[in-house]
């Protein structure tokens, strides 16, 4: 639906959520063989993210608690990505550091337990998956581009183009990665390029981009003296970042815990299990709240 404008046009996107917002609930219901009777709680997207699509979820969740007489618990988005490596069958323990690699975030966090997260470094101007999709634009594939972009990069070869490493010597746990953008620009509008220099190409992006996640990840480990790292967002299901997260992290003895590939990217999944852990931290929820969504919310103004 948004292929054809090169990106998500908000307007499409709420309009799409309010078609399948009941028809979602009910197929999650048939799913899991749940009446709407045996919910506890409706926890829901309240921020950040696209205010209209945010308003869709929020005006569901408020009216379907009503009619059900439950309360809902509003969740941040990024808390969901946070904790969705706790839903796999081998679970880090708490504290571990996460990095957080999304279309809108590229952050390192630290994590003693639910509810408590500390920002240890983040980009200063693009999120990493912005970048892959800004890349994948400028050599033609379609949208979203990150998972284009990465499966290109598989027939090329690392190294032919040169990339910068943006900070990678920067001595903190801060990101950029919108001078990469501009480097493949400046590649892009030298000559025409094949598709072998495509796929070269996108190598050295690929490289340049996990490179610098993977040494700022463990070194971020290293500063908290931490074993587990926990990896969430759409770029987590990149192979390449995956293939160095590991090495680096079983040099320092330690370990990287992986949301499954269908909870890397968003999911409604992750929301519902934070509304669960809160219930079970004895969180009251809320009854009756207003529509109060916060389509820019910092994690660290969680509570
Ligand atoms: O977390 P997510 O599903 O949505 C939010 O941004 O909240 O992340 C989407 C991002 C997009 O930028 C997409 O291009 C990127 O994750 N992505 C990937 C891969 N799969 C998804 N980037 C690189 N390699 C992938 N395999
Ligand atoms: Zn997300």
């Amino acid at each position: 639906m948004h292929a054809e404008y090169g990106g998500v046009v908000p307007e499409l996107a709420s309009r799409d959520h309010i078609r399948r917002v009941v028809p979602l609930l009910r197929e999650a219901l048939a799913q899991s063989g749940k009446r709407l009777d045996e919910v506890d709680a409706v926890a829901y997207t309240r921020g950040p993210g696209l205010s209209g699509a945010l308003l869709v979820g929020c005006a569901f969740a408020e009216a379907l608690a009503v009619a059900i007489d439950k309360p809902t618990i509003p969740v941040h988005h990024l808390e969901g990505h946070l904790l969705s490596p706790l839903l796999s069958s081998n679970p880090p323990t708490f504290p571990f550091v996460a990095l957080l690699v999304s279309g809108g975030h590229t952050q390192l966090m630290h994590v003693a337990r639910v509810g408590s997260y500390e920002l240890l470094g983040e980009s200063l101007d693009d999120a990493a998956g912005e970048a892959f999709d800004k890349t994948a634009k400028l050599l033609g594939l379609g949208y979203p581009g990150g998972p284009a972009l990465a499966s290109l990069a598989e027939s090329g070869t690392a190294g032919r183009f040169k990339l910068p490493r943006p900070m990678i010597n920067s001595g903190d746990l801060a990101f950029s990665f919108s001078g990469l953008k501009t480097a493949v620009l400046t590649a892009v509008r030298a000559r025409e390029l094949t598709p072998a220099d495509k796929a070269d190409l996108a190598a050295e992006f690929q490289e340049a981009v996990t490179e610098v996640l993977a040494t700022k990840a463990v070194a971020a480990c290293r500063q908290r003296r931490l074993s587990a790292l926990v990896v969430a967002g759409g770029v987590g299901a990149n192979r390449r970042l995956r293939e160095r997260l590991d090495d680096a992290m079983a040099k320092i003895g330690g370990r990287v815990f992986y949301p499954a590939l269908d909870l890397c990217t968003d999911n409604g999944a992750m929301i519902a299990f934070c509304g669960a852990q809160r219930l079970l931290q004895g969180e009251t929820p809320r009854r009756g709240g207003a529509f109060a969504v916060r389509p820019r919310w910092p994690l660290n103004e969680l509570r």
